[in-house]
């Protein structure tokens, strides 16, 4: 997958937020560096590559990483656990960091908990809290951490890291829908490249491609609604035909979106529906036009 294969290993991997990464850095390599941090920001903008990338400059052993998704461990237990375990030494190297991933989720208990050792952790300590949400996190733990906050990347520098990721991998992908992508992923470097995984593979007309990974731009709202409707279990046919009625591309054009739509969730999930409906689009509609469209959505949603 192509957002774990291009995770950034080192500060100057990181696109966008310089400021933040020159922040850090600075910061880190002073003598009294800080050893509880705060990193917030949208999802998929770098907080936990950010996290591992400082966890390594601390000299941290990878065995010595400690990556905690506080959503599935909210509670005051997690929080003894985590302060009993910083009093043990590290059995590698130098120190051990506790990253606290979505730590918003986290209970005042857990909070109120870890407050002593957020403000004096042990010299082989370092804490790094990431989150989406700082306001939730209660006044005290925030005034315990250096802060630093992340922004969501520009288009600009999406389409940049794209193409350097489609020239790496041998990819030709028009520019167009490179923008489009960096557009429709609101500054999260992960969804951009899970976007590019998902079309990197697909030939054909820019708006079919488009399309099929369920992008929705003006010309092709209508074909994403008629896909999700036909992908809603026991939708109406009334509700198809709505749409249906509304629909003025060629229907060639539809019946190749509804498949690429179709096959991509099919690719993630095992799912009898959704084979049955590229079933119904398998044969093309060049014979038939619209009355060919309008049948193989009756047909797909009487399964
Ligand atoms: N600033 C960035 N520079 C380069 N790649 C990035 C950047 N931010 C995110 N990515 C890409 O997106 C992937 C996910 O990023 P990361 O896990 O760091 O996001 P996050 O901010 O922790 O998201 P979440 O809030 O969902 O945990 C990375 O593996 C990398 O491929
Ligand atoms: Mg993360």
């Amino acid at each position: 997958m192509l957002h774990i294969k291009y995770r950034p290993q080192s500060f100057s991997d990181m696109i966008g937020n310089k400021e933040t990464v020159e922040g850090v850095k600075s910061l880190i390599s002073s003598k009294e560096r800080p050893h509880t941090y705060l990193l917030h920001g949208p999802s998929g903008c770098g907080k936990t590559s950010l996290s591992r990338i400082m966890s390594r400059e601390f000299g941290c052993h990878q065995n010595e990483i400690v990556e905690i998704n506080i959503s599935n461990n909210r509670g005051i237990d997690t929080a003894r656990d985590i302060i009993d375990k910083t009093k043990l030494r590290p059995l590698y190297g130098p120190c051990r960091v506790y990253i606290l991933d979505e730590v918003h989720k986290s209970t005042n208990e857990f909070q109120n908990a870890l407050l002593k050792v957020l403000e004096e952790p042990p010299e082989h300590i370092y804490f790094i809290l990431c989150t989406t949400e700082p306001d939730k996190l209660i006044k005290t733990v925030r005034n315990r951490c250096s802060t630093f906050s992340i922004s969501p990347l520009s288009d600009k520098s999406i389409v940049r890291a794209l193409e350097e990721v489609c020239k790496k991998e041998s990819l030709t992908v028009d520019s167009e829908l490179l923008k489009t992508i960096a557009k429709e992923s609101l500054g999260s470097m992960r969804s951009a490249l899970v976007m590019l995984d998902q079309i990197k593979d697909l030939k054909g007309d820019i708006s079919e491609i488009i399309a099929s990974v369920g992008i929705v731009t003006e010309e092709n709202k209508t074909v994403i609604e008629l896909c999700r409707r036909l992908a809603t279990p026991k939708v109406k046919w009334k509700s198809i035909a709505i749409v249906l009625k509304n629909l003025e591309e060629d229907p060639e054009k539809v019946r190749r979106a509804v498949l690429g739509y179709f096959s991509n969730i099919l690719l993630n999930e095992d799912n009898p529906y959704v084979a049955s409906v590229i079933e119904c689009f398998e044969e093309p509609f060049y014979n038939s036009g619209k009355a060919g469209l309008i049948k193989a959505c009756y047909m797909a949603i009487k399964f």
